[in-house]
């Protein structure tokens, strides 16, 4: 089967071009000049399939690399399984995910695995690869760790959050650290002084303090800030790369860049809730309501102005990813569990589907360019990934991972609109955004097309991902 994909705009990490992409099977075969005769033939004429992309723009499927579906959390799951999430990630053209296997404290890291396998094969619309998270740093899951790279499992992420669940102390995070700093992996970081965070929930608590704005209230940006400076000071003593994930407050990615700076190997990566959502307006609503956007880190004050700065910070590649940390709860019954102590509602928002929207609408707004989106979105989580040039850019050779992007289009988000996440609300309600997802390929097949989902279950392929390509 051959696809070509004609008269748009190719845009990629380094800039845009006009080129007719042609699609033989699952990967790219070429990029043309419109109307060439280059290939000797008229391409519109003999390939299979013409999809016109006049006036539009023709980017790389999404990589969405931090997502959870399933994941196990506060006595419950998050709500979205492989097969809804990646389909909806689809919707959102989205062609490649990498969740996290989870191990916790006292399992075999290689069950957790098994673990994350048996829920995700034979499941997924797109792509999908997995981090393992390591939630109980001892001899065997070390050695693990070493399995696992030579599996392709190249990242793991530890937890300086959450005490008594995936919590590690410094010695623990010392150790994972020299071990990847000798197998090459990449640590992943959950950067938030826990202890100190439990202290505080207590103390809340304690003062009849319950909504769910405490939340972000018990997690102050020092809580982030000393995460991430002490992550990094271990990382800079082990010799080991180290990405933050899920940065939220300012003053940690100020400590972030100050390392960037000194030609540390540290990265930082944000998420669309930390760009437009904040304290006071998403998690401050009246009542229960604000229970929508709890999730770790928080939302962070406007009135502090943390969303302009990490937008900034986008800018300048002190941040140089934007994921989801796709962690959907539906409001009944799951948000619900925290009734009354917000201590016990699971962490976690839903935007798989929403990302390359809510991150093109920042084009729109004058806030990054064209390329810097797609670089952010596909390019970089590929390359931080080990999982380019097959992923991330459109390139002859590389995956057929294609999205139509009408920029004269609309999307209204929202969750009797657009939304095919499996929750009952959206943290997104009422967003509207300048452009639209037309036309999704995953590997050569059309999976979205003009409002149709045409994809199936299973035709999403584990990807095993060598180093990240941002090692030195
Ligand atoms: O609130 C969040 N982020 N939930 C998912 C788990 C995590 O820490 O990434
Ligand atoms: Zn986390
Ligand atoms: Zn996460």
């Amino acid at each position: 089967m051959t696809i070509l994909v004609r008269g748009g705009t190719v845009v990629g990490p380094t800039g845009a071009t006009r080129a007719d992409v042609l699609v033989d099977g699952e990967t790219i075969a070429a990029l043309v000049e419109p109307g060439s005769t280059a290939l000797g033939a008229d391409l519109a004429a003999t390939a299979d399939r013409v999809i016109d992309a006049t006036g539009k723009y023709v980017i790389p499927g999404g990589v969405d690399c931090h997502t959870h579906m399933e994941l196990p959390f506060g006595g419950t799951f998050a709500s979205d399984t492989f097969e809804t999430g990646t389909r909806a990630a689809a919707w959102g053209g989205t062609t490649t995910i990498v969740d996290f296997a989870v191990q916790r404290y006292g399992e075999r890291v290689q069950d957790g695995l098994a673990a994350w396998h048996a829920k995700a094969d034979g499941q997924c619309a797109i792509d999908y690869a997995f981090h393992q998270i390591v939630g109980g740093v001892d001899d065997e899951s070390l050695k693990a760790m070493d399995e696992l790279v030579a599996e392709g499992i190249t990242s793991f992420k530890l937890f300086m959050a959450y005490p008594g669940v995936f919590y590690s102390d410094d010695g623990q995070i010392v150790r994972a650290m020299q071990t990847a700093a000798g197998n090459g992996a990449m640590i992943m970081m959950h950067a938030e002084n826990g202890t100190a965070i439990d202290v505080l929930v207590k103390q809340a608590l304690a003062r009849g303090e319950t909504a769910p704005i405490h939340h972000g209230l018990t997690r102050p940006w020092e809580t982030e800030a000393e995460a991430s400076h002490r992550a990094i000071q271990l990382a800079g003593l082990t010799g080991a790369p180290l990405y933050i994930v899920h940065m939220s407050a300012k003053q940690a990615v100020a400590t972030l860049a100050q390392a960037r700076d000194a030609g540390q190997n540290v990265f930082g990566e944000t998420c669309p809730q930390y760009l437009y959502l904040s304290l006071e307006e998403q998690l401050g609503a009246p009542g229960f309501e604000g229970a929508k956007w709890v999730c770790s880190t928080p939302l962070r004050s406007r009135a502090e102005g943390h969303q302009d700065e990490l937008w900034k910070y986008l800018r300048t590649n002190d941040l140089s990813v934007v994921s989801t940390d796709h962690c959907p709860f539906c409001f009944k019954e799951q948000k619900e569990l925290g009734l009354g102590d917000f201590s016990k509602i699971p962490n976690g928002i839903g935007s798989v589907e929403h990302r390359m929207d809510l991150i093109y609408q920042g084009v729109v707004d004058g806030r990054i360019t064209l390329a810097r989106w797609v670089e952010l979105c596909a390019t970089t989580p590929a390359r931080m990934f080990g999982l380019y040039p097959r992923k991330g850019i459109i390139a002859p050779g590389s995956d057929a991972d294609i999205v139509v992007y009408d920029p004269a289009g609309h999307t209204s988000i929202g969750f009797e609109k657009t939304h095919h996440m499996n929750m009952d609300h959206s943290a997104w309600e009422g967003y509207e955004i300048d452009g639209h997802v037309d036309t999704v390929l995953s590997r050569g097949t059309v999976v979205i097309d003009g409002g149709e989902y045409l994809g199936r279950k299973g035709h999403g392929q584990y990807l095993r991902r060598g180093l990240s390509q941002y090692l030195v």
